[in-house]
């Protein structure tokens, strides 16, 4: 039973009750974009899109976290029952499957690497999975943006690690598959991408 759309909307209240946060704007921009993308294309559920979107950072909810809140989504996700959701709280940032490849701080256990070394290497990726990772790197708090913004947004914040040109050749190609799959350039079906895009970063 995949959780609804009005308990996943509930789940986000109470986790940004926990740990208040942008994570929550930024939670409901993946998922409305998930969501106007997968309405365009066959064999995609837009309302399962628009769940996974709104969960899959919910491990921010235990608190300020680096890669330690993609564990912490996934335990609570298989907590509640939901494994599919699990699945893509621990496969949103990584479009490249290495464990090496996180923009940020490493703040979990050698344990956690090594369960998400075997998980992400077994896994074969699903369209909701490729689709949150393509709505994480396009996605603004308040709305969606070209991915080459959130490039240097994230660049500005954690530096240029030296997997960096792979994962943006990697969200690049994403790009390339779903306006494939939409038969249009996937810019066009987001609100305000122009605006957002234009803004400045600092
Ligand atoms: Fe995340």
């Amino acid at each position: 039973m995949t959780l609804t759309v009005n308990k996943a909307e509930m789940e986000l209240e109470i986790g940004a009750k926990m740990n208040p946060g942008v994570w929550k704007q930024h939670s409901i921009s993946v998922a409305n974009n998930a969501r106007l993308i997968a309405e365009k294309i066959k064999n995609m559920d837009s309302n399962s899109a628009y769940v996974m979107g709104l969960m899959h950072d919910i491990g921010r909810r235990e608190g300020v976290k680096a890669i330690l809140h993609i564990f912490d989504g996934y335990d609570y996700m298989m907590s509640i029952n939901q494994p599919e959701i699990a699945r893509i709280c621990l496969t949103h940032s990584f479009p490249i499957k290495d464990v090496n490849t996180f923009f940020g701080k490493y703040d979990c256990t050698n344990d956690q690497i090594e369960f998400l070394d075997e998980f992400i290497s077994n896994v074969t990726y699903d369209d909701y999975d490729l689709l949150i990772q393509l709505c994480d790197a396009i996605s603004l708090p308040n709305g969606a943006c070209i991915m080459e913004k959130r490039f240097i947004d994230v660049a500005l914040r954690h530096g240029l690690p030296q997997f960096t040109l792979d994962k943006w050749r990697a969200f690049l190609n994403l790009k390339a598959y779903f306006d494939e799959k939409c038969d249009c350039d996937l810019y066009s079906l987001l609100p305000n991408v122009i605006e957002n895009s234009f803004k400045s970063l600092i």
